[in-house]
Formats: C-alpha cells, structure tokens, sequence
C-alpha cells in the first residue's frame, strides 16, 4: 500500500474499515478518500498540474482538479473524515477549566467563534489524561465519563460549521507546572533544562505505569469519540511526556521503553496502536511530533524521521510538524541555536517537512510561522497537505476565511515583544491568553492591549506561579 508503484486514484475508498464522512464535507472529491494516492502540483502556481506519485499523501485532494491544491480545496484522510479546506488551528493551552477540570460554557463561546472563521478544522488546546499531572492550572481532563455532558457540548460547539473537531491529548511528564501535579513523573528521574528556571526532578515512572499511561491514552481518546469529536491527536511534540521518552537527554532508561532509537520511541508506537484499537478506523488519529527539540544532545531531525517511516505502517491519518521544548522554544520561532536560514523562513519547519514529506505518505500538516497566503500555498505545493494558524487566530478569529477568499491576504499579527527578553516568552503566551480570554467571554480581541499588561499580570501572585511554570515555552 505504501510504495509509490500503487495505483494513482482520486475516487478510491478510504482505509478498509472506515466509513466515509462525506456528508460534511463540501465541493468535490467528497467521501472519495483515495487510499494512499494524492493529486497535487509540483510548482503551485497553477501550472503543471504534475501528479506526484513520490511524494504523495494518503489523503485524497480534490477530485478531477489537474490544478495546484488550494487552501480551499477539501482533504479527505485516510480514516475518510474530511476537512473542507485545507487550513486547521493548532492546539493552543487554554487554561480555561472548570471545577473537576471541566470543560466550561467559555469553551464553548471561543470554540463557536473559531468554528466560524473559516478553518477546516480545529483542535483543543491540550487536555490530560491523568489529573495527577497537570501541565497548568484551569487544564481540562479526561480520565473516565465524568465530563462527557461538557465534552458533549465543546464537541457541539467546535463542529457548529462542519468544521472537523479534535481533542489535542497529552500528560505533561518533567514540563508540569510546579504546584498543580501531585506527582511529577517521566521516563527518567531527569530535570528538564530550563535555563533560569529550575523545574523539579521528576521520579521515573514504573514499567507498569508506563503501560498505565498507554491505556489512558486509549481510554480518553475513546471518550472523545464518544462525546461527538472527529479523533484526537497525541501531542508527542514540545517536551511533554511523550517527547520525552523519543528525547536520547530525558530518556536515559535502559528497559523495554529506551535504551536505543527504537525503543523510545517504543511508548508513541504503542500509544497510537491503542487509542486507534479504542476510537476505530472511521475516526481521526493525529500526532503532533517535534522535528527536533533544538538541544544539545536531544531527539534529533534524523531521529524524528525514523520515527516518521515507524509511524507509516500505523494508519495515522495526519501528522503534525512542530518543534522545540520549553528549554528551547521553536514552536514560537525562539530557539536556542536555530539556524539563521530556518528563522529567515515564515514557516518555521518547513525544511524538516520537505524531508518528512519525501519519506512518507502519512498526511502532513505545518505548523509555525505562517502569516501570508502566499507561503501557505507554498506550503501546498512542497506537498504539505494542511497548513496550522496558531497565534494569529487569538486576535483574528476570522483570518480563515479572508485567507481562504484573499489571494494576497496575511495575517496582521505583530510580533509581541516587552523589551525584556528574559520575559518574552512567558508575556507573550499570556498576552494571547488574554485574547482568548476576550472573544471566551463574547468581546472582541484587542490586538492593541500592550505587553506591558500581560507583564503586570505575569507578576501578580497568579503570574509568577505561571512563570515559574512557563517561562520560556509554549504548551
Ligand atoms: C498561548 C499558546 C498556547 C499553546 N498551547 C499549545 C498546546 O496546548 N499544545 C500544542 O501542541 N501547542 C501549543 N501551542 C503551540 C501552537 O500550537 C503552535 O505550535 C505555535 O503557536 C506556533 O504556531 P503559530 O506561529 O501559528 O502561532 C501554544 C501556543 C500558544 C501561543
């Protein structure tokens, strides 16, 4: 089924097993999930209308198109749910939990909002699998039924416009916030490197909480599905607990779960294995995966492609780019030690994903950097299948739909600094939370409230707590 000599079709059925969501879907190529085959261009601007058999996809464009894929042209993946266009909004932490870590009515009202604005499809910030570990205060989880009713209405709301939902799932291992894990556990007992930050030593978890943790996994995806949402992605990028077992500088265990390449990337491999057998084949399963975490002796591009060739026989439907750890915060395109070249980019990962992009057939979304319709279409045409809008969507929750209208349309979004670099990072995610704040309480966002505000906050009694979490990545 993987290699290129497969037959080129547009009209094939999804993976056997998965029923088509055609239903939601709009335009052609509908329900039409050409299995491990896609049509795209190789130069984007409308010309060749070249069919890629090398580095295709096994999502399915647009049906009976020649032309290059737009960004509003439809995606079927290989589970056959399909995206009506080809813009998505990453997950984005946003700490908006209620009692029981529930999700709450301002959930709903930010999520109706973003469902409107024209993205195919959206993804939560992340959400737990275990309350005993908690990235962040106000986090929602999801161990068992207790919050269905609530996840039932999110689900509700995030598909209001046919846009695809799904539940971003993680468990923060060595990154949890000091204070709001009673426990903080990863593969082993090693300090994450923040510089000017010292997060706690974490106790190295058990062979058999290992395997407990896979379960949840499962067990929260399943509950997912079962509240209405379209899939779930295992976040397995920026640090978090999955990104440590892949990392060789977190992972120094020398068991069944590290000790070489293969086996610490052993806990991700049996994470997507159970939560696939838990959701089925007709539901999306996505994971978020860091190209590199860009530290001195972490997991490595080369790494993350044997990762990504492991991944392919896995029947994931869509694989997410990102990169860096809250010691190293490329996911916001402020790395210790990023190349010039890779920070000159508007996408941040894009080199990393021209190399995913020629190795798999898994579908690929981009996420980082990206402001103007001009580079998401470049994205497109390297044969990048979804292009991811974080920030910009905090203060323009209708960019979307302009970029799916304007040719030439980009985000205004200006960069938001405070002139103290040590407080940068943490200022900025609280300047967008802010914002997410705003459209969560049914206001507009205000792209004009200063930093300076968001740093008055980072050092009241709440936001020195969230320094001290925080400082310098993003979730
Ligand atoms: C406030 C905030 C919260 C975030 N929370 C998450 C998260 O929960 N999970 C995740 O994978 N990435 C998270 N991210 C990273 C984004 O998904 C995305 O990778 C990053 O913002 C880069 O994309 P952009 O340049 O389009 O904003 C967060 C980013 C911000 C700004």
């Amino acid at each position: 089924m993987n290699d290129s000599t497969e037959q080129l079709s547009t009209t094939a059925a999804p993976r056997s097993g998965a029923e088509s969501s055609g239903g939601e879907a709009v335009g052609a190529g509908i329900g039409a999930g050409a299995d491990r085959s896609v049509v795209s261009s190789a130069d984007g601007q409308g010309g060749s209308g070249e069919i890629d058999l090398t580095a295709g996809s096994a999502a399915s464009g647009e049906a009976g198109s020649a032309g290059p894929v737009q960004l509003a042209d439809p995606l079927t993946l290989p589970c056959g749910v399909t995206f009506t266009n080809r813009i998505a909004k990453p997950a984005m932490a946003e700490a908006m939990g209620g009692r029981q870590n529930k999700p709450t009515p301002r959930l709903f009202t930010l999520y109706r909002r973003w469902s409107g604005g024209g993205a195919g499809m959206l993804l939560t910030g992340n959400v737990m699998i275990d309350r005993r570990a908690l990235g962040e205060p106000g986090d929602v989880v999801i161990e068992d039924d207790t919050n269905l009713t609530e996840l039932k209405q999110w689900a509700d709301a995030m598909r209001a416009n046919g846009t695809v939902a799904l539940v971003q799932l993680n468990h923060p291992g060595r990154q949890a916030m000091p204070g709001t894990s009673k426990q903080i556990v990863a593969p082993s007992a090693v300090r994450a490197p923040v510089k000017g930050l010292r997060l706690p030593t974490p106790r190295a978890l058990t062979d058999a909480e290992v395997k407990e943790q896979i379960k949840r996994f499962a067990t929260a995806a399943e509950v997912c599905v079962r509240a209405g949402f379209d899939g779930v992605q295992i976040h397995g990028a920026h640090g978090y607990l999955v990104s440590q077992f892949l990392s060789p500088n977190a992972n120094t265990r020398t068991d069944e779960w590290g000790g070489d390449a293969e086996r610490r990337r052993r806990f991700l491999i049996e994470i997507v294995r159970a939560v696939r057998a838990a959701i089925g084949p007709d539901k999306v399963l996505s994971v978020k995966l860091n190209s590199a975490d860009f530290q001195r002796g972490g997991f490595t591009e080369n790494e993350s492609l044997d990762v990504i060739r492991a991944l392919d026989t896995e029947g994931l439907d869509l694989l997410e780019i990102s990169g860096g750890t809250y010691g190293s915060a490329a996911m916001v395109g402020n790395p210790s030690g990023m190349k010039a070249s890779t920070r000159a980019r508007e996408a941040y990962f894009m080199d990393f994903a021209e190399r995913a992009r020629a190795i798999t057939k898994t579908p690929l979304m981009i996420t980082g950097g990206m402001r103007s319709a001009a580079a998401m279409r470049e994205a497109l045409a390297a044969g990048i299948d979804v292009v991811g809008i974080g920030r910009p969507l905090t203060v323009e929750p209708e960019l979307p739909r302009r970029l799916l209208t304007e040719r030439n349309a980009v985000s205004a979004l200006k960069p938001v600094k405070s002139g103290i670099k040590m407080l940068d990072g943490a200022a900025e995610l609280i300047w967008h939370n802010q914002q997410l704040r705003r459209i969560a309480d049914g206001r507009e966002p205000d792209p004009d409230i200063g930093i300076h505000r968001a740093l008055l906050k980072l050092l009241s009694p709440k936001g020195i707590k969230l320094r001290r979490g925080k400082r310098r990545g993003a979730a």
